[in-house]
Parts: C-alpha cells; structure tokens; sequence
C-alpha cells in the first residue's frame, strides 16, 4: 500500500457521530495477516488521561498502544513472556482532548504502519511477537467514546469487512488485480 488520503468530510453522516458502542470494547479477532487492516474511530474524553487498544495473543500483548495525554506522548509496547518490552515514544501525540479521531492500523509483512487521521506519523512498530496470525483478541479501553470498528481482510476472492464485532460484509473482488491497489482512503 503505497499512500493513504482521506476522504471529503462531506462523506460523514449524523449518525456515525452518534452512535457510540461501549468502552472496554472486547473482541475476539481472528487472527491477524499482512493486507489486513483496523479501522478505529471514536473521540476523545474532554478530561482523558490515556486509553490504549491492545492486539493480544493467548499469552501475551502483541501491540500497546498508548496515548497518553499527561505526557504528551504515545507509548508503544509488547508484553512478551510476562513483562513488558521497551517503550517507543517517538512522533508526539497526534489526537487531541473533545477531538475525534480515526486511528487505522495495518498489518504489514514486518510490522503494524499506523496511521492518525489519515496522516502517516512515525508511529510504525515493527514486530516483536512475529506470529501475528496467533493475535486473537481486539481490546480498546481508556478516556474515548467509540463510534465504530471496523477491521478489513483482503481474500482470495473477496474482502470481509467486519463492523464492531460482529456483521460481516462480504465483497467480491471486481477488480481483481490487488496488486494495483495503492491508496486506502476513510472519511472522518
Ligand atoms: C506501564 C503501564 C502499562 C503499559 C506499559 C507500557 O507503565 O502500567 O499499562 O502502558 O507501561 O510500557
């Protein structure tokens, strides 16, 4: 995936900025591979401290990823063999008190590319629990409201798009030369 824009902000409707679905969220996920992408849009508390999303696996935490608002910074983290690693703290803090924001991470052969609104921060996190098909649970929880959750899977023959959880959307491919595909756009 070469770049990632996003779309008009005519394209937001009323009612995603006001549905919110609840914090925890908890989801089993199945399995993560390259090409698969998680979309996360919420907004943030006016009085937040932090709130994280963690991609587990059966023992551990594959991806933490922290903002923290007190700090002004975002901390990224494995928890590996039941301690955790060392911090990433690099590229400032991209989301902002009573803002909403949409936070898409994809899965790429050696590493999670992370992305704030659209933008390419230097958040990427390369991979220190390298089985990220073992990455079985989707947690989000801190000082958010969440308005949807989308993860996106490229297959063979189509994608499958789920939305918070639990309805599946199957689209066949038309286009069927993936290779080409080279933006990925959202609205916010
Ligand atoms: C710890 C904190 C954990 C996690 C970790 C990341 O200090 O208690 O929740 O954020 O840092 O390194």
């Amino acid at each position: 995936m070469a770049a990632f824009r996003r779309g008009p902000s005519s394209h937001r409707s009323h009612t995603q900025s006001t549905q919110m679905i609840s914090v925890p969220y908890v989801r089993v996920i199945n399995g993560l591979n390259p090409g698969r992408v998680i979309i996360i849009k919420g907004v943030v508390k006016e009085n937040a401290l932090s709130f994280a999303v963690n991609l587990c696996f059966h023992s551990g935490i594959s991806l933490h990823y922290n903002p923290r608002f007190g700090d002004n910074v975002v901390v990224r983290n494995s928890f590996l063999q039941d301690r955790w690693g060392k911090e990433e703290r690099t590229g400032g803090l991209p989301f902002f008190r009573g803002q909403p924001f949409t936070l898409t991470i994809c899965c790429e052969a050696q590493s999670f590319r992370i992305l704030v609104n659209g933008h390419e921060i230097q958040h990427n996190y390369n991979y220190r629990h390298a089985f990220v098909y073992e990455i079985n649970k989707l947690e989000i929880d801190g000082d958010i409201s969440l308005t949807s959750v989308l993860t996106v899977c490229c297959e063979a023959h189509s994608y499958r798009i789920v939305v918070n959880g639990n309805q599946a959307h199957t689209y066949k491919h038309r286009h069927t030369i993936l290779q080409q595909i080279n933006m990925l756009e959202t609205s916010l």
